[in-house]
């Protein structure tokens, strides 16, 4: 029996198959490589290259490699990209998702573990967002997402699929040869070392009118491999009987952007000149994470906790692969 993992050569499905890979759990990759990339996946990994869309190749791979349990990561997850072609978040995330489902009620596969987001708030009205927060989204990305939780409940309720949906909130850091390969970027941290690397003269910083301490946008940075981690525990969760959930994973401390492009600094000993730009459209102005509830149901604790470690990972993996998967 494997685990079927879409999505499986991006940034954060790639660090989670790693790690599936190193409890010796077989697992099967199931990406269209839109956005992934090959190289990111062991080559000792079965990987099929298709699209969520293509039902008799999903519902082929859940039979032949025996699926009961789904990791699902495939999806557009760039929330300025979400707000001018909303189009394509509501088909790729929520309608692709939704045959997804149904494949896997055709193949008797009823476990998932989906990737949500912290967008799925919007603008919190508490300084530590639990779960049980109200979700409003502010961009196309959280709304595709929260379709999806909402779906989930529903197959939870009406046909006994189970599911976990993490929240996740700001995906960060990497390993010396594994890491966040967007095109384009972007992303704040890797945003600050390309200018690090001489690839981009400046970087921009999105509002600073923001009701925050410094006036920009407060974020909660988590290691992918923390993330990777709980997707192993959620997946166990399941298979022991484990409720549906829909869990936050994030350090549960906020850091703002300028303390970001600080901490780059510090960290590429780098000047990173900085611009001043307008706001983002969608963008929240703080989300911090409770993850009392992960620890709770989950056991997970995230291990990386200290940004300069964070950054100084995705720093290593940027210097050494200065283009990313092509080097
Ligand atoms: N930012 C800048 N300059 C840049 C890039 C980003 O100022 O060049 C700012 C953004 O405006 C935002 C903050 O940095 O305030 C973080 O932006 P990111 O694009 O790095 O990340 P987001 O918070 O927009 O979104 C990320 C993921 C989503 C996820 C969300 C959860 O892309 O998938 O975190 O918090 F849902």
């Amino acid at each position: 029996m494997s685990v079927l993992v879409t999505g499986g050569a991006g940034y954060i499905g790639s660090a989670t198959v790693a790690a599936l890979v190193r409890r010796g759990q077989p697992v099967v990759v199931y990406d269209n490589l839109s956005k992934g990339h090959r190289r990111a996946v062991p080559p000792e990994v079965p990987f099929i290259q298709a699209d969520l869309a293509d039902s008799a190749r999903l519902r082929q791979t859940l039979r032949e490699f025996n699926v009961s349990q789904v990791i699902h990561f495939a999806a557009f997850t760039s929330v300025p990209e979400s707000v001018e072609r909303p189009d394509l978040y509501f088909q790729n995330n929520t309608v692709n998702t939704l045959a997804l489902l149904d494949a896997m009620r055709d193949a008797g596969a009823d476990q998932i573990v989906f990737s949500s987001t912290a967008s799925v708030y919007g603008e919190p009205r508490t300084e530590i967002l639990e779960e049980t927060h109200p979700k409003q989204p502010a961009n196309p990305y959280g709304l595709s997402k929260r379709f999806v939780e909402r779906i989930l409940e529903t197959y939870d309720a009406a046909f006994g699929l189970r599911h976990v949906a993490l929240r996740y909130f700001n995906a960060c850091g990497g390993a010396p040869d594994r890491g966040e390969d967007h095109d384009p970027e972007t992303h704040l941290i890797p945003i600050a070392l390309q200018v690090a690397l001489g690839q981009r003269p400046h970087i921009q910083v999105f509002g600073a009118d923001y009701p925050t301490g410094d006036g920009t946008c407060v974020r909660d940075y988590i290691h992918v491999d923390d993330l990777a981690e709980a997707h192993l525990l959620a997946l166990d969760h399941l298979e022991r009987g484990g409720a549906s959930e829909q869990i936050n994973l994030g350090n549960g401390r906020g850091y703002s952007v300028r303390q970001v492009i600080d901490v780059a600094r510090a960290v590429t000993r780098h000047p990173i000149p900085e611009q001043a730009a307008p706001r983002r459209a969608g963008d929240p102005s703080r989300l911090v994470a409770s993850s009392r509830k992960a620890h709770d149901i989950l056991g997970w604790r995230p291990r990386h906790v200290n940004l300069d470690d964070i950054v100084a990972s995705a720093w290593e993996w940027h210097r050494r692969h200065p283009r990313g998967y092509e080097d």
